[in-house]
């Protein structure tokens, strides 16, 4: 368990595949007095994004490992890791699986959001599988993350309702508001003093 020591702020790796918004939203979070965290790394497996272009312009360390081109990426994902001694990693839209031994090395210090009400609809497509099975409710979960996908213990959940009319891609604009207030939320519960 990570533990916020008198006003030192927890310092914090996110880690980014996609457009980045939970990742601008938490840089912004962690810029807020009642944030008990600094977000001192941006780790991305993909340049150029919008998540990555803001951690830029703000100047906030951010590194990118291609999958592709890196025989063992996450030997360089960890060493990153311990020379910015980070304690805390935020996966926000990361695309990769963490392999077992990553996650052993940073035990009950991975946290990550999904956007569907676990243990519902782990995995990908949460959106379409929750419309096409007529769930009244969908929503997202701020979990820790062990070994298995999506299975780590629940820290806080918000439930969205689906209206008829909801479709994939206006229920993921839904949900994708809520992470954004669901996450720092998480943040706070976990770690605050207060
Ligand atoms: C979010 O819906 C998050 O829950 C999921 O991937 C999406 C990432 O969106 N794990 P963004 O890149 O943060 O905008």
């Amino acid at each position: 368990m990570v533990k916020l020591i008198g006003y030192k702020k927890i310092k914090t790796a996110v880690f980014t595949s996609g457009t980045g918004s939970n990742l601008i939203n938490l840089i912004k979070f962690s810029h807020s007095k009642k944030s008990p965290i600094k977000i001192q790394l941006v780790i991305s497996n993909n340049k150029n994004t919008k998540g990555i272009n803001y951690a830029k312009r703000l100047r906030i360390k951010n590194k990118t490992f291609y999958y592709e081109k890196n025989k063992n990426p996450e030997k360089l994902i960890l060493k990153e890791l311990k020379l910015n001694k980070i304690d805390l990693i935020c996966l926000a839209g990361f695309m990769k699986i963490l392999s077992s031994n990553f996650i052993k090395e940073f035990k009950g210090k991975i946290l990550n959001i999904h956007p569907s009400l676990l243990p519902k609809y782990k995995g990908l497509n949460t959106h379409n599988r929750a419309i096409r099975n007529n769930e009244n409710y969908s929503g997202c979960t701020v979990h820790y993350v062990n070994s298995r996908l999506d299975s780590g213990k629940i820290i806080l959940q918000k439930k969205v309702k689906i209206s008829k009319n909801d479709n994939h891609i206006t229920l993921k604009a839904k949900i994708l508001k809520q992470e954004h207030i669901l996450y720092p939320k998480a943040i706070i519960k976990l770690f605050s003093n207060s």
